[in-house]
């Protein structure tokens, strides 16, 4: 068995920072790499509207300090609009790359309130999350608007994030294969391709969602492996093979391992748990060990 021990790559790699949000866990044990799979582990920090500029300049500082020499697993922060140039001048020729919570897909004009890729673009963002369920539920972002999104967000040259879930009505309905696949079949209606290679799913049920409930491994990993069959009838068996499908959902470095052994599993989309650098850490840690 290889293993590791936050605290230690924490202490190797002289983080110094005083983040508030750190705080002090136990050693984790990851197991050797056994289930390695092609696809590498992308982990996000998705910090939605948390944060200040400072201490949102302080927890970046730290994840690049301690993921900074941590090979074969990407990793992505999504702060705030109003931070991401002051961020992107923190995580600057690191191993950490930018990403934003949500684009618009018109290139400029009259929409008050919204941010283009071609904004993103300039302040140094390469990621984008489409069609978060917080995005889907509280602001209404429909299937539609979703599919512009994506298409827009490709063309733009970013790594588009879509993210696609059902509620906990949908769930004990029985229709979460239906609500799920039908999300993505829709977010991929303008996608060719040639265009997989930029984007990334992220499966987050609803109801796991900041709530502290996890899907099981075996629940999430139907669902993954439903996705994966999906892509391959849309495109081919190759393009299903090498697209990415990340789990979101009260994702934490004590369920982290145990979600990316499974076969389907290719990362994380983190809410909470990002905003502790030590916690993002273990994830990240757990998924390059996976
Ligand atoms: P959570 O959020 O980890 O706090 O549940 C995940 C997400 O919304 O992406």
């Amino acid at each position: 068995m290889a293993f590791g021990s936050l605290r230690e790559g924490a202490e190797g790699s002289n983080c110094t920072r005083i983040c508030a949000n750190c705080e002090q866990i136990p050693h984790f044990w990851y197991p050797s790499p056994s289930l390695m799979t092609q696809r590498t582990p992308i982990i996000g920090g998705n910090w939605k509207m948390n944060t200040g500029l400072e201490s949102g300049m302080n927890l970046a500082g730290c994840v690049v300090d301690m993921v900074n020499t941590i090979e074969s697993c990407e990793v992505v922060v999504y702060p705030p609009f109003p931070f991401l140039q002051a961020i992107e001048s923190v995580i600057d020729s690191s191993r950490v790359s930018l990403g934003a919570q949500n684009i618009w897909h018109e290139e400029s004009g009259a929409f008050t309130g919204e941010v283009s890729g071609l904004m993103l673009k300039e302040v140094g963002v390469t990621s984008v999350l489409i069609g978060h369920s917080e995005r889907r539920h509280i602001f209404g972002e429909s299937n539609d608007v979703i599919s512009k999104k994506v298409a827009v967000g490709i063309q733009e040259g970013l790594q588009v994030v879509l993210c696609i879930g059902e509620t906990l009505e949908e769930r004990e309905a029985g229709d979460t294969l239906k609500v799920v696949l039908s999300q993505l079949e829709a977010g991929l209606s303008n996608v060719e391709a040639s265009q997989m290679v930029k984007v990334v799913i992220a499966y987050e049920p609803v109801w796991a969602i900041g709530t502290g409930k996890t899907a099981t491994p075996e629940d999430a990993q139907k669902v993954h492996s439903a996705i994966r069959s999906s892509i391959d009838e849309m495109y081919n068996s190759e393009i299903a093979q090498q697209t990415r499908i990340q789990y979101g959902g009260s994702v934490k470095p004590e369920n982290a391992t145990d979600l990316f052994a499974c076969k389907d599993i290719d990362g994380a989309l983190v809410g909470g748990a990002s905003l502790s650098a030590d916690s993002f850490t273990a994830i990240v840690m757990a998924a390059r060990n996976s």
